[in-house]
Order: structure tokens, then sequence, then C-alpha cells
């Protein structure tokens, strides 16, 4: 099966369990759901467990905590965005110049190997597909009428200068405007996958901080050599999302 299939496959098997329980699906927490008053407005659609125990700084290498923000921020949601990195070639090299992504919460099915383990070979195989991104936009599609889409990703001007906009309009939430504070090469095959990174938010309160980790694809080729030639790069990524 095409593993983009096999991922989305994967992750709407287990909708009907994350909608359907109203707590501590994967993760036995003495922390219930009631216990915690849910997420503010801003943040969209709350996980339907307890994500108390999802802990990024398990996932990291050692040597990579500096991408965890600070304690008292709270883990709101873990997602996986699937979409494109933007660049365009300048004098021989391509530049970043955006991304657009969509936002998929994975909060209660993160720990599935499924989930994990198929980032990168989808990523690989949708870079060989034509109809990748059809596929990714049916995926978005049946996501969001699943309630699983969070969020838009996009770049815009709004704060001033061109920065990442994280919008969750599509889940009732409100919008965040992401700074980097950390920028750390991939750990794995950086030349193939964009860099992992912590932001703060500067505008909009759907976050205080985020983490991109996990990163697969995204990277443009070393050199290129038509000027203002644009290129779209599908990539994949965790990203966790700190009240
Ligand atoms: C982390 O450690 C790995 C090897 O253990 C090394 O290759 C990598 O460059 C280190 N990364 C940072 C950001 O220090
Ligand atoms: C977390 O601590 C910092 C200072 O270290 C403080 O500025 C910030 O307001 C605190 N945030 C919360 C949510 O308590
Ligand atoms: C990035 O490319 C996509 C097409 O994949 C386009 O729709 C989007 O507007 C571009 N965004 C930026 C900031 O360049
Ligand atoms: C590339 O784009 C810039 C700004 O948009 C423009 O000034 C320049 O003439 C373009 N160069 C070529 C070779 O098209």
């Amino acid at each position: 099966m095409h593993g983009f299939v096999k991922l989305a496959a994967a992750a709407f098997a287990a909708i009907p369990l994350a909608s359907a329980l109203p707590f501590s699906v994967p993760f036995a927490a003495s922390h219930s759901l009631a216990a915690r008053s849910g997420l503010a407005t801003g943040q969209g659609q709350a996980p339907k467990c307890d994500i108390f125990q999802a802990n990024l700084a398990a996932e990291l290498p050692a040597n990579l905590s500096a991408l965890i923000p600070p304690s008292n921020a709270s883990l709101s949601q873990v997602t996986i965005g699937f979409g494109t990195q933007n660049y365009t070639c300048t004098s021989g090299k391509y530049v970043n110049v955006g991304a657009l992504a969509q936002v998929f919460d994975i909060s209660c099915i993160q720990e599935l190997p499924a989930i994990s383990a198929n980032i990168a070979a989808v990523i690989n195989e949708i870079q060989q597909l034509d109809g990748g991104i059809a596929l990714e936009n049916w995926l978005a599609k049946m996501a969001q009428w699943s309630g699983f889409k969070l969020a838009d990703h996009y770049f815009d001007t709004s704060s001033g200068s061109l920065a990442p906009v994280f919008n969750f309009q599509v889940s009732g939430g409100d919008f965040v405007i992401g700074k980097k504070l950390q920028d750390i090469a991939d750990p794995f095959n950086p030349t193939v996958n964009v860099d992992w990174l912590q932001l703060t938010a500067i505008a909009g309160d759907a976050a205080k901080f985020l983490v991109r980790e996990q990163t697969a694809g995204g990277q443009p080729p070393a050199s290129c050599s038509v000027e203002n030639e644009t290129l779209q790069v599908p990539y994949a990524a965790k990203y966790w999302f700190f009240a």
C-alpha cells in the first residue's frame, strides 16, 4: 500500500478511538481530562485524551534539549504537519521563502508506531509521485470533515516581516505567529530533512511556544542555476504546541 495511504489509514483508524473515549486513550494517567480545564479557545480543539504524559524530552536526543520550552509552559497538542517548503533560486542557492502545510492533531495516537515510523517513508514516496499533492489535499479534506485537522500553517507579513503563522480557525481557535528561538540541523540527515526548531509566539494566543522536530524532507538541492526559479519541496514534521 502507498505509504501516505498507510499513514492516513492508521490515523483514521485511530479517530473513532480518540473521539469516542472521554479520556486517557493511550496514556494511563492519573490526571483525567476533567481535572484539566481544557484549552483556552485560542488553541483550537482540545485533544480527546489526556496528553499529560506525552513527553517531548523523551523523544529528543540528549544534546538537543535546547529545543524544549521553559518548564512552566504546558503541552497542549501534539501534531503532524504535511506540506511544502518553498524556495526561490537566488544567486545560485535556493532561499527559503515560506511554507504551506496542514496540521493534524495526533495527540491521542502519536505513540502508535505506524504514525512515527511512516513519516519518512511517506515523504520519500510523495517526492516521487506527481499525485502526491492531490493525495495530500484529499487527506486534508477527510481530516477536516472528521475534525482531525487542527490548523493551517503558512507565512505572511501581518507581523511586519515574513513570519510563520499557525492558524487554528479550522478547529475553532485563533492563530499564532512565531519567531525562532532555536534552530538545530536535523540530527539524522540534514541535507534532506529541514531543521528542528523552537519558536515563541510574537502574536496570537493559539500557543506560547512550539517545537518542530522529527522532520522528513523539505530541503532543496544544494544549488540552482535559474535565477528566481521557485521550488516546492514536500515535508512533514511533528509539531508540539505549548500554552
Ligand atoms: C548531537 O550529537 C550528535 C552525535 O552524538 C552529533 O552528530 C550532533 O552534531 C550533535 N548536535 C548538536 C546540535 O550538538
Ligand atoms: C514562565 O516563567 C517565565 C519566567 O521564567 C515568566 O516570564 C512567564 O510568565 C511564566 N509563564 C507562565 C505561563 O507562568
Ligand atoms: C508556497 O507554495 C504553495 C504551493 O505549494 C503556494 O500555494 C503558497 O502560496 C506558497 N507560499 C509562499 C509563502 O511562498
Ligand atoms: C529576479 O527577481 C527580482 C525581484 O523580483 C528581479 O529584480 C530580477 O530582475 C529577477 N531576475 C531575473 C533574472 O529574472
